[in-house]
């Protein structure tokens, strides 16, 4: 089989990127200029919330987002193994110790359930991470009364009941590395919150702890998103609706055509539109596909903790993640289930 896991071309906005880096590059602004002061309203505007501030990457933003919200050493974040390492290395960046809870392998999310075994007094935040393009059960987390911070890098886009990821917790994070949903031409990510202390908080800790670049009153980072990717993202994010809508029509086909009857297809948790950064099935095995996080983040070796996580672990050992993108059509997606008929047989 020849179609790529990630089917998404960005060859029809390349003169339209173009021109965007052009623009900066004879603008003389390269770093914290009006592209990304605009970047940040757009979004912003696209979210529906108040404050957006533009960093260098998606782990930073989680680093970052954590400290603004006064996460630090002794305190305890709970978040699910099942992810990117990233998520649990911006905690201990950030001086906190993550401590694991399990997932519903349906969903590939946290559940209120699974966080709640999770919680003990010293925990400073919670961190559902919206995989795959769900989204998370955020608003049952928020009944906690501990600080929820999305890690949205895999769910630009999607929303829960009408509200957008990034909208519905006290921060979110986006990545926009390559092959997210919402790319740029490099790394670039982003904190997203209603709370203005904790946009400001943001604002210093990506600019080496300073307001004004003379005074500096806390040790921060250098992690800035630059004009250039900022030009680039304002070029692309009109767009992010119509290719969910892709991706969406993608799943929607990919469940008539009947892989149903080879694999268990990706749930969306109660209320939330998926959007599909990748398109992930359970089988015990299959002729096609990528397995994620074979290694739960839990017992990787800078890691490693005893824990049992038994929807973690299944997930791990059965997922495949299908050629999704905004470029897929019904022949790829029935080339794709014919592959899996054969192998399943
Ligand atoms: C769930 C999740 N969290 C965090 C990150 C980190 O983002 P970045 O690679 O931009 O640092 C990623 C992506 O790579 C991710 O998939």
């Amino acid at each position: 089989m020849d179609v790529p896991l990630f089917a998404t071309s960005l060859a029809p906005y390349h003169d339209r990127m173009s021109e965007a880096v052009d623009r900066v590059a004879r603008s003389g602004r390269y770093i914290l200029g009006p592209e990304v002061e605009a970047f940040e309203s757009e979004l912003a505007a696209y979210l529906g919330v108040r404050h957006v501030v533009g960093v260098a990457n998606g782990t930073d933003a989680l680093t970052i987002a954590l400290r603004a919200l006064g996460v630090g050493p002794g305190d305890e974040v709970v978040m699910p193994s099942f992810t990117f390492y990233a998520t649990a290395e911006a905690a201990i960046v950030a001086g906190a110790k993550p401590v694991f809870c399990d997932i519903d392998p349906h969903t590939f999310c946290v559940t209120p359930e699974t966080v709640k075994a999770a919680l003990t007094p010293r925990t400073k935040a919670i961190v559902p991470v919206h995989l795959f393009g769900n989204v998370a059960p955020v608003r049952e987390l928020r009944e906690f009364g501990v600080p929820v911070v999305e890690d949205a890098a895999q769910a630009a886009g999607a929303d829960l009941g009408g509200v957008k990821a990034g909208a519905l917790a006290d921060a979110a994070t986006f990545s926009f590395f390559p092959s997210k949903n919402l790319p740029c031409l490099g790394d670039g990510g982003a904190v997203a919150t209603g709370d203005a202390e904790v946009a400001e908080r943001a604002r210093l800790l990506r600019f080496h702890g300073s307001k004004d670049k003379k005074t500096f009153t806390d040790v921060g980072y250098n992690s800035r998103l630059d004009e250039m990717q900022a030009a680039v993202l304002r070029v692309l994010l009109p767009e992010l609706d119509g290719w969910n809508e892709r991706r969406r029509a993608a799943a929607e086909a990919y469940e008539r055509l009947g892989l149903g009857d080879h694999a268990a297809l990706p749930r969306p948790v109660e209320g939330a539109r998926h959007v599909y950064h990748l398109y992930v099935v359970r089988a015990e095995s299959l002729p096609v596909g990528r397995g994620y996080y074979r290694v739960p983040v839990h017992r990787q070796p800078a890691i490693a903790v005893d824990v049992d996580l038994p929807g973690t672990e299944e997930a791990a050992r059965t997922n495949f993640a299908l050629p999704m993108g905004t470029d897929m059509d019904a022949g790829l997606v029935g080339e794709v289930i014919a592959a899996c008929a054969s192998g399943s047989t």
